[in-house]
């Protein structure tokens, strides 16, 4: 991971971040699990624009010992899985065109700081994703392992659902920074299964549409206690 200096951003880069923020207000308040609600506000993030990201990360880890860190664009996963490690998660140094806010090329600011660093705010989940670093990290020169792997963030941490007694509410980092597939996903468009790891690890998926399966957590502890199991399920195939 080759870490960068922040970028400066530019005043129509702070309005970008204050649309697309503005955009996802009604998915924060009714749509997005409020692990992740909590967390844009204990991190202070707001319409204001693009958050510094010190400011960010002396409050994330004062919180649970997480920082952001600024990088070029989409990490290969053997880096990435080995910064979660550590408990680093990188963060695209770019933000995505005004022109076009529903498209990124590659992870920009807004997904990576908005709709991921909340969630690390959280002991439990903060606990998990390094844990998810460590276990993944182990196979980082075998890239089918590292294949195997990423379907479990893709499905477990990009792009789950979970259950909750206000009905289904969105646990993901993917969905929570578009506002287009935060309404797809809760629409009754996509087909929803229950969260089952044996089926992720054989399951592959597209980056580049809205997700036609989600999969749907009953409770956060599926997902945090699932890691010794998928392991397992990763090195069978190996
Ligand atoms: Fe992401």
């Amino acid at each position: 991971m080759k870490e960068q200096v922040y970028k400066q951003f530019s005043p129509e880069e702070h309005r970008t971040w204050g649309t697309l923020f503005r955009n996802l207000d009604h998915c924060r308040k009714e749509q997005a699990d409020t692990t992740f609600s909590r967390g844009v506000e204990l991190l202070g993030l707001n319409a204001s624009g693009v958050p510094s990201i010190k400011d960010v990360n002396a409050k994330l880890e004062r919180i649970t010992g997480w920082n952001g860190v600024p990088v070029e664009g989409l990490e290969e996963n053997g880096s990435f899985f080995e910064a979660m490690a550590n408990k680093k998660f990188p963060i695209g140094n770019f933000i995505r065109d005004a022109r076009d806010v529903n498209y990124t090329p590659a992870p920009d600011v807004f997904h990576d700081l908005y709709g991921h660093l909340p969630f690390f705010t959280d002991p439990d989940y903060a606990k998990f994703c390094e844990e998810f670093g460590r276990r993944a990290a182990k196979v980082k020169d075998n890239p089918k392992g590292m294949d195997l792997w990423g379907r479990l963030f893709w499905f477990g941490v990009e792009f789950p659902l979970i259950e909750t007694p206000k009905g289904h509410r969105i646990f993901g980092g993917g969905i929570l920074s578009s506002f287009g597939e935060s309404n797809y996903c809760l629409s009754d468009k996509p087909e929803v299964r229950p969260f089952n790891i044996a089926e992720i690890v054989d399951r592959t998926y597209k980056i580049d549409e809205f997700q036609r399966t989600i999969f749907l957590l009953g409770n956060k502890l599926e997902l945090y206690d699932c890691l010794p199991a998928y392991e397992k399920l990763v090195l069978a195939r190996l």
